[in-house]
Protein backbone atom coordinates (compact mmCIF):
# COMPACT_ATOMS: atom_id res chain seq x y z
CA UNK A 1 0.00 0.00 0.00
CA UNK A 2 1.23 3.75 -0.88
CA UNK A 3 2.71 5.24 2.46
CA UNK A 4 0.19 7.80 3.95
CA UNK A 5 0.85 11.47 3.70
CA UNK A 6 1.76 12.89 7.20
CA UNK A 7 3.99 15.64 8.15
CA UNK A 8 6.62 14.28 10.23
CA UNK A 9 6.93 16.00 13.75
CA UNK A 10 9.59 18.47 12.54
CA UNK A 11 8.02 19.30 9.00
CA UNK A 12 5.00 19.67 11.06
CA UNK A 13 7.01 22.40 13.42
CA UNK A 14 8.63 24.06 10.18
CA UNK A 15 5.46 24.46 8.60
CA UNK A 16 4.01 26.28 11.07
CA UNK A 17 7.15 28.23 11.41
CA UNK A 18 6.35 29.06 8.29
CA UNK A 19 2.90 29.98 8.56
CA UNK A 20 3.52 32.16 11.52
CA UNK A 21 6.84 34.20 10.05
CA UNK A 22 7.05 32.56 6.53
CA UNK A 23 10.34 31.79 7.50
CA UNK A 24 12.60 29.52 4.75
CA UNK A 25 12.38 25.58 5.34
CA UNK A 26 15.96 24.80 6.82
CA UNK A 27 16.92 21.25 5.61
CA UNK A 28 15.54 18.68 2.83
CA UNK A 29 12.14 16.74 3.91
CA UNK A 30 11.11 13.76 2.20
CA UNK A 31 7.72 13.65 2.88
CA UNK A 32 5.27 14.65 0.45
CA UNK A 33 3.08 16.35 3.02
CA UNK A 34 5.48 19.59 2.77
CA UNK A 35 4.32 19.84 -0.88
CA UNK A 36 0.92 19.30 0.45
CA UNK A 37 1.00 22.06 3.01
CA UNK A 38 3.61 24.48 2.22
CA UNK A 39 2.11 26.64 -0.28
CA UNK A 40 -1.08 26.90 2.28
CA UNK A 41 1.95 27.57 4.90
CA UNK A 42 2.96 30.32 3.18
CA UNK A 43 2.22 34.34 3.21
CA UNK A 44 3.19 35.95 0.00
CA UNK A 45 0.92 38.77 0.13
CA UNK A 46 -1.32 37.58 -2.15
CA UNK A 47 -4.34 35.52 -0.82
CA UNK A 48 -4.92 31.77 -0.86
CA UNK A 49 -8.66 30.22 -0.26
CA UNK A 50 -8.84 26.69 -0.10
CA UNK A 51 -12.13 24.96 0.29
CA UNK A 52 -12.56 21.68 1.41
CA UNK A 53 -14.82 19.21 0.88
CA UNK A 54 -15.36 15.90 2.42
CA UNK A 55 -17.40 12.97 0.85
CA UNK A 56 -18.24 9.83 0.53
CA UNK A 57 -16.89 7.40 -2.46
CA UNK A 58 -20.39 8.07 -3.90
CA UNK A 59 -19.84 11.78 -3.73
CA UNK A 60 -22.39 12.44 -0.70
CA UNK A 61 -21.64 14.99 2.23
CA UNK A 62 -24.29 14.21 4.77
CA UNK A 63 -27.75 12.03 4.31
CA UNK A 64 -30.46 13.12 4.07
CA UNK A 65 -31.44 14.57 7.15
CA UNK A 66 -27.76 16.47 7.06
CA UNK A 67 -26.13 14.13 9.14
CA UNK A 68 -22.45 14.24 8.57
CA UNK A 69 -20.52 14.21 11.64
CA UNK A 70 -18.06 10.70 11.40
CA UNK A 71 -17.97 10.97 7.45
CA UNK A 72 -14.66 11.58 7.27
CA UNK A 73 -12.16 8.89 8.01
CA UNK A 74 -9.66 9.46 11.40
CA UNK A 75 -6.81 10.53 8.85
CA UNK A 76 -9.30 12.85 6.56
CA UNK A 77 -10.01 14.54 10.53
CA UNK A 78 -6.40 15.25 11.16
CA UNK A 79 -5.95 16.51 7.50
CA UNK A 80 -9.02 19.18 7.97
CA UNK A 81 -7.02 20.51 11.54
CA UNK A 82 -3.98 20.50 9.67
CA UNK A 83 -5.66 22.83 7.12
CA UNK A 84 -6.79 24.85 10.13
CA UNK A 85 -3.85 25.45 12.14
CA UNK A 86 -2.31 26.62 8.78
CA UNK A 87 -4.61 29.02 7.55
CA UNK A 88 -6.05 32.81 9.27
CA UNK A 89 -9.80 32.31 8.98
CA UNK A 90 -11.39 29.33 8.44
CA UNK A 91 -15.58 29.79 6.51
CA UNK A 92 -18.71 28.12 7.51
CA UNK A 93 -22.34 28.60 5.91
CA UNK A 94 -25.20 29.06 8.59
CA UNK A 95 -26.01 26.05 6.94
CA UNK A 96 -23.80 23.97 8.44
CA UNK A 97 -23.53 25.92 12.04
CA UNK A 98 -27.08 24.43 12.48
CA UNK A 99 -26.64 21.41 11.43
CA UNK A 100 -23.37 20.39 13.44
CA UNK A 101 -22.33 23.00 15.41
CA UNK A 102 -18.96 22.94 14.72
CA UNK A 103 -16.35 24.50 17.08
CA UNK A 104 -14.17 25.05 14.40
CA UNK A 105 -11.05 24.87 16.39
CA UNK A 106 -7.80 23.02 15.84
CA UNK A 107 -7.87 19.97 18.06
CA UNK A 108 -6.52 16.80 16.69
CA UNK A 109 -2.86 18.36 15.79
CA UNK A 110 -0.72 21.03 17.59
CA UNK A 111 -1.38 24.85 15.96
CA UNK A 112 -3.03 27.87 16.07
CA UNK A 113 -7.30 28.41 15.79
CA UNK A 114 -7.96 30.11 12.59
CA UNK A 115 -10.55 32.90 13.19
CA UNK A 116 -13.80 31.34 13.05
CA UNK A 117 -16.43 32.89 10.32
CA UNK A 118 -19.87 32.37 9.63
CA UNK A 119 -21.92 33.82 6.85
CA UNK A 120 -25.63 33.84 8.74
CA UNK A 121 -26.89 37.08 6.35
CA UNK A 122 -30.14 36.24 8.12
CA UNK A 123 -28.76 36.33 12.31
CA UNK A 124 -30.23 32.92 12.70
CA UNK A 125 -27.33 31.44 14.34
CA UNK A 126 -28.77 31.14 18.21
CA UNK A 127 -27.38 32.28 21.29
CA UNK A 128 -25.51 29.11 23.12
CA UNK A 129 -23.90 27.47 19.66
CA UNK A 130 -19.78 26.56 19.92
CA UNK A 131 -18.94 29.32 17.77
CA UNK A 132 -20.31 32.44 20.09
CA UNK A 133 -18.38 30.06 23.01
CA UNK A 134 -15.48 33.04 23.23
CA UNK A 135 -12.85 29.59 23.16
CA UNK A 136 -11.80 31.45 19.74
CA UNK A 137 -12.04 34.91 17.78
CA UNK A 138 -15.48 34.60 15.92
CA UNK A 139 -16.84 37.05 13.23
CA UNK A 140 -20.39 36.69 11.47
CA UNK A 141 -21.04 37.83 8.53
CA UNK A 142 -24.53 39.32 8.04
CA UNK A 143 -26.36 41.02 5.76
CA UNK A 144 -26.68 44.92 6.36
CA UNK A 145 -30.25 44.88 6.59
CA UNK A 146 -30.63 42.87 9.94
CA UNK A 147 -30.30 43.91 13.33
CA UNK A 148 -26.32 44.05 14.62
CA UNK A 149 -25.77 41.46 16.85
CA UNK A 150 -23.97 42.45 20.21
CA UNK A 151 -22.76 39.09 21.48
CA UNK A 152 -19.84 38.76 18.98
CA UNK A 153 -18.01 40.51 16.01
CA UNK A 154 -19.91 40.89 13.36
CA UNK A 155 -19.41 42.30 9.37
CA UNK A 156 -22.35 44.23 7.85
CA UNK A 157 -22.23 43.64 3.57
CA UNK A 158 -24.68 44.63 1.49
CA UNK A 159 -26.75 41.57 -0.67
CA UNK A 160 -26.40 41.74 -4.00
CA UNK A 161 -29.82 41.76 -6.86
CA UNK A 162 -30.23 38.05 -5.71
CA UNK A 163 -29.93 38.48 -1.96
CA UNK A 164 -27.04 37.15 -1.38
CA UNK A 165 -24.15 38.59 0.16
CA UNK A 166 -21.05 38.97 -3.00
CA UNK A 167 -18.87 36.17 -2.12
CA UNK A 168 -15.98 38.63 -3.11
CA UNK A 169 -17.09 41.18 -0.73
CA UNK A 170 -16.52 38.62 2.03
CA UNK A 171 -13.16 37.89 1.13
CA UNK A 172 -12.03 41.55 0.56
CA UNK A 173 -13.55 42.44 4.51
CA UNK A 174 -11.34 39.65 5.75
CA UNK A 175 -8.38 40.65 3.27
CA UNK A 176 -8.57 43.98 4.95
CA UNK A 177 -8.51 42.51 8.04
CA UNK A 178 -5.14 40.64 7.24
CA UNK A 179 -6.70 37.28 6.77
CA UNK A 180 -5.28 36.22 3.77
CA UNK A 181 -5.03 32.48 3.90
CA UNK A 182 -8.96 31.35 3.97
CA UNK A 183 -10.26 28.13 4.10
CA UNK A 184 -13.59 27.42 3.36
CA UNK A 185 -15.08 24.37 4.91
CA UNK A 186 -18.65 23.92 3.76
CA UNK A 187 -21.10 23.22 3.68
CA UNK A 188 -21.90 22.69 0.07
CA UNK A 189 -23.77 25.88 -0.66
CA UNK A 190 -21.03 28.16 1.04
CA UNK A 191 -18.38 26.65 -1.01
CA UNK A 192 -20.83 26.69 -4.76
CA UNK A 193 -21.11 30.56 -3.92
CA UNK A 194 -17.21 30.68 -4.14
CA UNK A 195 -16.57 28.62 -6.81
CA UNK A 196 -18.84 30.29 -8.84
CA UNK A 197 -17.04 33.64 -8.65
CA UNK A 198 -14.04 31.81 -9.63
CA UNK A 199 -12.47 32.86 -5.89
CA UNK A 200 -11.25 29.13 -4.92
CA UNK A 201 -7.75 28.49 -5.11
CA UNK A 202 -7.57 24.77 -4.66
CA UNK A 203 -10.55 22.78 -3.82
CA UNK A 204 -9.46 19.95 -1.76
CA UNK A 205 -11.59 16.72 -2.34
CA UNK A 206 -11.35 14.11 0.50
CA UNK A 207 -12.84 11.08 -0.35
CA UNK A 208 -13.98 8.40 2.61
CA UNK A 209 -14.39 4.77 1.37
CA UNK A 210 -18.20 5.44 2.77
CA UNK A 211 -21.45 4.84 0.05
CA UNK A 212 -23.98 6.52 1.96
CA UNK A 213 -26.22 5.74 -1.21
CA UNK A 214 -28.59 9.30 -1.04
CA UNK A 215 -28.51 12.82 1.05
CA UNK A 216 -26.61 15.48 -0.28
CA UNK A 217 -24.25 16.02 -2.64
CA UNK A 218 -20.78 17.32 -2.50
CA UNK A 219 -20.93 20.03 -5.42
CA UNK A 220 -23.87 21.25 -7.80
CA UNK A 221 -22.40 24.01 -9.99
CA UNK A 222 -24.47 25.61 -12.73
CA UNK A 223 -25.24 23.06 -15.66
CA UNK A 224 -22.92 22.58 -18.99
CA UNK A 225 -24.35 20.49 -22.16
CA UNK A 226 -21.07 19.20 -23.17
CA UNK A 227 -17.99 17.34 -20.93
CA UNK A 228 -15.87 19.99 -22.81
CA UNK A 229 -17.43 22.40 -20.36
CA UNK A 230 -16.43 20.71 -17.28
CA UNK A 231 -13.62 21.76 -15.10
CA UNK A 232 -10.26 20.21 -15.07
CA UNK A 233 -8.45 21.38 -12.91
CA UNK A 234 -4.78 20.34 -12.17
CA UNK A 235 -5.18 17.59 -10.28
CA UNK A 236 -2.58 15.75 -7.31
CA UNK A 237 -4.04 13.00 -5.35
CA UNK A 238 -2.54 12.26 -1.48
CA UNK A 239 -3.12 9.06 0.24
CA UNK A 240 -4.18 10.30 3.91
CA UNK A 241 -4.53 6.80 5.40
CA UNK A 242 -8.16 6.44 6.12
CA UNK A 243 -9.23 8.87 2.59
CA UNK A 244 -8.04 9.88 -0.41
CA UNK A 245 -7.45 13.76 -1.09
CA UNK A 246 -7.61 14.87 -4.25
CA UNK A 247 -5.81 18.57 -4.40
CA UNK A 248 -7.28 20.39 -7.30
CA UNK A 249 -5.67 23.22 -8.23
CA UNK A 250 -7.80 25.83 -9.80
CA UNK A 251 -6.70 29.40 -10.32
CA UNK A 252 -3.31 30.60 -11.67
CA UNK A 253 -2.47 32.10 -8.51
CA UNK A 254 -2.80 29.03 -6.85
CA UNK A 255 -0.57 27.07 -9.32
CA UNK A 256 1.81 29.68 -9.26
CA UNK A 257 2.19 29.53 -5.58
CA UNK A 258 2.53 26.00 -5.52
CA UNK A 259 5.01 26.15 -8.41
CA UNK A 260 6.89 28.93 -6.00
CA UNK A 261 6.52 27.02 -3.30
CA UNK A 262 8.39 23.40 -4.55
CA UNK A 263 10.78 25.29 -6.24
CA UNK A 264 11.64 26.99 -3.04
CA UNK A 265 11.83 23.38 -1.15
CA UNK A 266 13.62 21.85 -4.66
CA UNK A 267 16.35 24.25 -3.72
CA UNK A 268 17.03 23.01 -0.56
CA UNK A 269 16.80 19.42 -1.50
N1 LIG B 1 -18.87 16.69 4.60
C1 LIG B 1 -18.49 17.95 4.63
O1 LIG B 1 -17.38 18.31 4.18
C2 LIG B 1 -19.40 18.95 5.23
C3 LIG B 1 -18.87 20.18 5.65
C4 LIG B 1 -19.74 21.13 6.16
C5 LIG B 1 -21.08 20.85 6.26
N2 LIG B 1 -21.57 19.64 5.87
C6 LIG B 1 -23.01 19.35 5.92
O2 LIG B 1 -23.61 20.18 4.96
C7 LIG B 1 -24.91 20.58 5.41
C8 LIG B 1 -24.99 22.10 5.36
O3 LIG B 1 -24.63 22.54 4.08
P1 LIG B 1 -25.55 23.49 3.23
O4 LIG B 1 -24.99 23.53 1.86
O5 LIG B 1 -26.97 23.09 3.42
O6 LIG B 1 -25.42 24.88 4.00
P2 LIG B 1 -24.20 25.89 4.22
O7 LIG B 1 -23.40 26.05 2.99
O8 LIG B 1 -23.49 25.56 5.46
O9 LIG B 1 -25.02 27.22 4.51
C9 LIG B 1 -25.81 27.78 3.48
C10 LIG B 1 -26.42 29.06 3.99
O10 LIG B 1 -25.40 29.99 4.34
C11 LIG B 1 -25.77 31.29 3.94
N3 LIG B 1 -24.85 31.69 2.87
C12 LIG B 1 -23.72 31.07 2.45
N4 LIG B 1 -23.10 31.79 1.51
C13 LIG B 1 -23.86 32.90 1.32
C14 LIG B 1 -23.75 34.05 0.47
N5 LIG B 1 -22.73 34.21 -0.39
N6 LIG B 1 -24.73 34.99 0.54
C15 LIG B 1 -25.76 34.85 1.39
N7 LIG B 1 -25.92 33.79 2.20
C16 LIG B 1 -24.98 32.84 2.17
C17 LIG B 1 -27.22 31.20 3.46
O11 LIG B 1 -27.99 31.39 4.62
P3 LIG B 1 -29.57 31.73 4.62
O12 LIG B 1 -30.24 30.41 4.36
O13 LIG B 1 -29.87 32.26 5.97
O14 LIG B 1 -29.82 32.70 3.52
C18 LIG B 1 -27.26 29.76 2.94
O15 LIG B 1 -28.54 29.23 2.82
C19 LIG B 1 -25.06 20.04 6.80
O16 LIG B 1 -25.82 18.86 6.75
C20 LIG B 1 -23.65 19.74 7.23
O17 LIG B 1 -23.63 18.67 8.15
C21 LIG B 1 -20.76 18.69 5.34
Amino acid sequence: MFQATRPCPKSWETLLAIRQHDVAPLYAYEDTAMALYLPIARRTGKSMVVAQVGQSLDGRVATVDGDARDLSGQDGFDHLHRIRALVDAVIVGVGCVLADDPRLTVRNVSGPNPVRIAIDPNGRIPHGFKLLDGQSETIIIQADDQPIRTDVETISLPRNQDGLLEPADILSALFARGLTNILIEGGATTIEHFLCHDLVDRLHICIAPIIVGSGLPGLSLPPIKALSQALRPKVTAYNLGSDVLFDCVLRANAAEQCNQAHEALAAIT
